[in-house]
């Protein structure tokens, strides 16, 4: 039986960039599942806070078509959904100027009690987050139940990222700051945990005596859209391997911590993040795809797509590459680790065929879509025709066990926040040390004119496995 969830208290949830994007694509649907299950009442406030706010009636509908989804599920969640908007309040405020704070104040004191969170969503461009800070302590609304939530790319290199550490810093404690990668808010993504920690099954099995590399697709078939100028000037490897991708490694690569607690996870993430051995030009390549320049409407040297080998020197991993990669506009949307084990030391059937000799087991963790599990094994084909095998699957799909819907990563980290729990969340020097690995990589794909693909296909012609005798295992080939 799955333990019930815990309720949560009421609380204040004040999205800066209230009416912007995130918020309308990922926050707010994200409260409003929440609010269906029950977990945030009708005692709290969602306060959306803009510099101008054009029309209600059309934020509005526009929000609703967003969570269509949640309001067909079930018969009554339309009026559930007219409950839900009476929560929601729309502030007009600028953030630089402090114009607007007097409403919003007023507000949060309506309801004030030191048990409710007051949480600040920062929805907007990090160049904004000092002077949001600011902000909110000089309105007086940084008390010891505030908390302060900020997206990734935090900076846009160490230097950056340091600044802004500092400006939120010196505002709020560390301990009050959730800093979100959204990839650890996701179903699959824990499981990894719990598969490596809840289980003594694959413990001895997970290190560089049986593991012989690790493979990292996360590929999405859609493009840049409209955040085609925020993402010209980030591109792949810092809007999606800084943060996403290095975190997959870190969860795969670290040592158990002693508890499932906020800091030895960290402590444990972060002696990953200084393992890596900085990459040499040969295990880095860059593509973009082709349309790119067309959609930005002049040429951009802007990759598109990533791949890279990542090694991690210490002793489990000595010896074990685990090669990565990310990018848009490719033939798949999917997310998945693949672990390769080594091949037999010997094989007895080596007189028969060489088709059990083929087949090395792989452990496949789908983090979307489609998320589950799959230990891929090589089986006696059925009948007496002699020792002939087949490759064959044990399968865990999480779709199929678990007849709810899975619920999306924003749902859990924003229910995280209100309890006060950073388990899922990036502590400031985690950042940094990705900074860390990633300047000099960003360094070396300026030095490297990204190679162009076709939309619809998995990017670039190989050239990192291929120079290890290896190749991709493409997501499709794993399906079933
Ligand atoms: C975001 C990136 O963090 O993650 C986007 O900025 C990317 O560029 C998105 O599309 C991918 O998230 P998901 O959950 O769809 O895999």
């Amino acid at each position: 039986m799955v333990p019930e969830k815990s309720n949560i208290v009421p609380s204040e949830f004040i999205i800066v960039g209230g009416t912007g994007n995130l918020s309308k694509s990922k926050i707010l649907p994200a409260l409003f599942w929440r609010f269906l299950d029950n977990q945030i009442d009708s005692q709290s406030n969602i306060i959306l806070c803009d510099k101008y706010i054009k029309s209600k009636k059309d934020f509005f509908l526009e929000l609703q078509s967003n969570c269509n989804k949640a309001i067909k599920s079930e018969d009554n969640n339309l009026e559930n959904w007219n409950n839900f908007i009476k929560i929601i309040k729309l502030v007009e405020l600028d953030v630089v100027s402090g114009n607007g704070h007097l409403h919003l104040v007023k507000i949060i004191k309506e309801k004030f009690d030191e048990n409710r969170p007051i949480i600040f969503y920062l929805a907007i461009a990090s160049s904004l987050f000092g002077n949001s800070c600011k902000f909110i302590r000089d309105s007086g609304l940084n008390v010891p139940q505030s908390r302060l939530v900020i997206e990734k790319p935090i900076g846009k290199n160490k230097k950056t990222a340091i600044e802004i550490n500092n400006e939120i810093s010196s505002v709020f404690k560390e301990s009050q700051i959730y800093r979100i990668d959204h990839y650890l808010g996701k179903e699959t993504v824990q499981n990894l945990m719990a598969l490596r920690f809840a289980n003594t099954f694959f413990e001895n099995q997970w290190n560089n005596n049986n593991i012989d590399h690790v493979q990292i697709t996360v590929s999405e078939t859609i493009g840049v859209k409209e955040r085609i100028s925020y993402y010209n000037e980030y591109g792949a490897i810092r809007d999606m391997l800084q943060n996403h991708l290095l975190q997959l490694i870190c969860l795969i690569a670290m040592e158990p911590p002693s508890f499932y607690e906020a800091d030895q996870l960290r402590d444990e993430k972060l002696r990953v993040l200084k393992a890596l051995k900085p990459i040499t030009e040969d295990e880095l390549q860059t593509g973009q795809y082709r349309s790119f320049s067309d959609e930005l409407g002049k040429n951009s040297d802007t990759e598109t797509f990533v791949a890279l080998k990542v090694v991690i020197n210490n002793w489990r991993w000595a010896g074990v590459p685990f090669y990565v990669r990310t990018g848009k506009k490719l033939s798949y949307r999917a997310s998945e680790i693949i672990i390769t084990f080594k091949n037999k030391p010997h094989d007895i059937f080596s007189k028969f065929t060489k088709d059990a000799q083929d087949n090395p087991n792989r452990l496949i963790i789908r983090v979307q879509p489609e998320e589950g599990l799959k230990l891929k094994l090589t089986s006696k084909a059925p009948g007496p025709g002699g020792m002939r095998f087949f490759p064959s699957e044990l399968n865990l799909s999480f779709g199929d066990t678990f007849t709810d819907r899975l619920p999306d990563a924003y749902e859990r980290l924003l229910m995280d926040v209100v309890r006060g729990n950073q388990t899922l969340f990036m502590r400031s020097d985690e950042v940094l040390a990705a900074w860390d690995y990633i300047d000099p990589i960003v360094e070396i794909a300026k030095n490297q004119e990204p190679q162009l693909y076709r939309t619809g296909t998995m990017g670039p012609e190989d050239k990192i496995l291929c120079a290890d005798e290896n190749k991709w295992i493409d997501p499709k080939d794993d399906r079933s």
